[in-house]
């Protein structure tokens, strides 16, 4: 039977990239990376990309006029790939409608917050700025809206009294690299969809909340 096919986008450092190729390498995800793509020609996590031997472009968004013609060549850039998913990995660009309705159920992110608390960026020190008692990360089908798609699972994370933000990242990090191949995983093992009013459906059940695990 053909591999999984995985796309990868990045933008930064790429240890959620490495944590799925290490899951692709063990045979505990059943799925191939067949490319990854960053926005940003700096991206050290292309170094992983190139140290497993697999196809890596780089599509710098410098260099396109909108969004949308940049979303236009990533979204050619990813089809020639043919890939059954495309997973975000600290890709940290905001996608169009356009882009996001070509990849509808095969499109998923990781983000460092228990969401719908703290879209965007710096989630660690604003969730302590907060007070908050337990942080962590979700996985989430990708929609327009930056952060805001039906999540589908969460690792939470307790927030110890003197972490400051270094440390309570590291430990998000970990969870992280936990969490992804999961999910992946459940998509993989086709027990994971998302249903035409946009819900994550699970072993045929419609999660009205995420997945949730302890940290
Ligand atoms: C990760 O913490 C990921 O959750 C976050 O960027 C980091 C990338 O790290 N993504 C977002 O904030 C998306 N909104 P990595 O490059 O080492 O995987």
């Amino acid at each position: 039977m053909p591999q999984f096919r995985l796309v990868v986008l990045i933008s930064g450092r790429g240890s959620n990239l490495q944590a799925i190729l290490d899951v692709c390498q063990t045979g505990c995800l059943n799925a191939e990376v067949v490319a990854v793509i960053s926005n940003r020609p700096d991206a050290s996590g292309l170094q992983y990309a190139a140290a497993a031997g697999i196809p890596y472009q780089v599509i710098d968004h410098t260099g396109f006029a909108d969004r949308v013609t940049f979303d236009q060549a990533l979204a050619q850039c990813i089809g020639r790939y043919m890939p059954d998913l495309v997973l975000l990995a600290g890709f940290m660009r905001v996608l169009t409608p356009g882009f996001v309705a070509q990849f509808t159920g095969r499109l998923l992110n990781i983000h460092p917050s228990l969401l719908p608390a703290f879209p965007g960026l710096h989630t660690h020190q604003r969730a302590l700025d907060a007070g908050v008692t337990q942080h962590g990360v979700s996985v989430h089908f990708v929609t327009p809206e930056l952060d805001g798609g039906p999540v589908i699972a969460q690792s939470i994370v307790p927030v110890l009294p003197e972490d400051d933000e270094a440390q309570l990242a590291a430990r998000v990090l970990v969870a992280e690299h936990q969490l992804y191949p999961v999910v992946v995983q459940w998509l993989v093992a086709g027990r994971l969809s998302l249903n035409a009013q946009q819900q994550p459906v699970l072993d045929g059940a419609t999660l009205d909340e995420p997945v949730c695990f302890q940290q």
